[in-house]
């Protein structure tokens, strides 16, 4: 409801998002539509695509590039969660079970690949070249944090500027993406191209550092995917990294990463960041510092109620249970 407050000024163009997402699942493959459909349905946000229509929104909005170009995006982002739940072995995703839990990992991987080449497609369908280079230097770089973050699982000797690298790559370029496609294809001048592109990398760090700690103090009705994710993979988030400097003397984190165990007592450390209102508190002061630099050249953009919606989505990322 909050979201569709925000969305406003782009509303009936986000609806065509919608309708065009349900039309790539009509392929001539019964069984394919219905991962197609499965990936994409359920509590989805379409927080990316919402960015791209609201980034084109300060020069010549230009539907017929822009359509294209959240679809791909959406697309895009959706792949890479078919992925990560595979990998991660993940039950749940948008309030639904998961495309590996249904159907089997190997139809993940499969269909994760399928939709990176449909979000390359409606990408090239613009016809520029600065956004086809762009989709693939971005799909470079994700995969270059997931595999960082794959390599470092359960590695506790990690700081903060390796954590807000991997952050950077993994879920900022995306956000980089989509602000910077959208006002290239509405023929933005450069200055304010990079306005955009410097709200959605601050914007992105933001967003998974609450992730980060949705990820132990949200709710799984809520979120519509599993709490204690991060550390049943070995993922090393700011609230660990909190837990290690705050609790220098408990041993159970340390455990769970050194016999990198199934059975080691996950809800223990669970409840310990619940139950540290410090350490909670750190973590939305860090989101919030980044939001605060996303929004601080947006004045320099025309004023405008897609402007407005910038500022209040990047507040909102603050205060999001899901
Ligand atoms: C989840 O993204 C993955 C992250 C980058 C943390 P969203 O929270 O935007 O997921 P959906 O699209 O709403 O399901
Ligand atoms: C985002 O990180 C994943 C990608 C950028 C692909 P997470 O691993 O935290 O995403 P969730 O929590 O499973 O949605
Ligand atoms: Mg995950
Ligand atoms: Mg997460």
């Amino acid at each position: 409801l909050e979201l569709d407050r925000i969305y406003e000024p782009i509303r009936e163009d986000l609806e065509k998002v919608e309708q065009g997402l349900q039309k790539i699942s009509h392929v001539d493959f019964a069984f394919l539509s219905q991962l197609i459909g499965h990936s994409l349905k359920g509590s989805a946000k379409r927080i990316r695509p919402a960015l791209t229509l609201l980034s084109g929104k300060f020069y010549d909005y230009n539907l017929n590039l822009l359509l294209p170009m959240a679809m791909a995006v959406e697309i895009m982002h959706t792949a890479t969660l078919v992925h990560d739940d595979a990998i991660d072995k993940s039950m749940v995703r948008r309030g639904k079970p998961t495309i590996n839990k249904l159907w089997g990992e190997d139809k993940a991987v499969l269909l994760g690949d399928y939709l990176f080449a449909e979000a390359g497609a409606f990408t090239a369908s613009t016809k520029n070249l600065r956004v086809i280079n762009l989709f693939a230097e971005t799909l470079r770089t994700i995969s270059n944090g997931e595999l960082n973050q794959a390599y470092n699982a359960f590695n506790l000797k990690q700081n903060r500027e390796q954590y807000y690298q991997r952050i950077a790559k993994k879920t900022s370029s995306l956000f980089c993406m989509v602000t910077e496609s959208g006002s290239a294809l509405s023929q933005a001048p450069e200055e304010s191209i990079h306005i955009l592109i410097e709200y959605g990398y601050n914007f992105g760090i933001a967003f998974q550092v609450v992730d980060d700690v949705l990820d132990f103090i949200g709710s799984e009705e809520e979120l519509g995917k599993p709490i204690g994710s991060d550390l049943a993979q070995g993922t090393v988030t700011l609230p660990i990294m909190l837990l290690l400097e705050n609790y220098p003397e408990d041993e159970s984190l340390r455990t769970l990463f050194e016999s990198r165990s199934e059975s080691t007592d996950k809800k223990h450390i669970i409840e310990m960041v619940r139950n540290s209102p410090a350490i909670i508190k750190e973590c939305y002061q860090v989101a919030a510092d980044f939001c605060g630099r996303a929004c601080t050249n947006l004045k320099r953009l025309p004023e405008n109620p897609a402007r407005q919606s910038l500022i209040e989505l990047a507040d909102f990322t603050i205060r999001r249970k899901k």
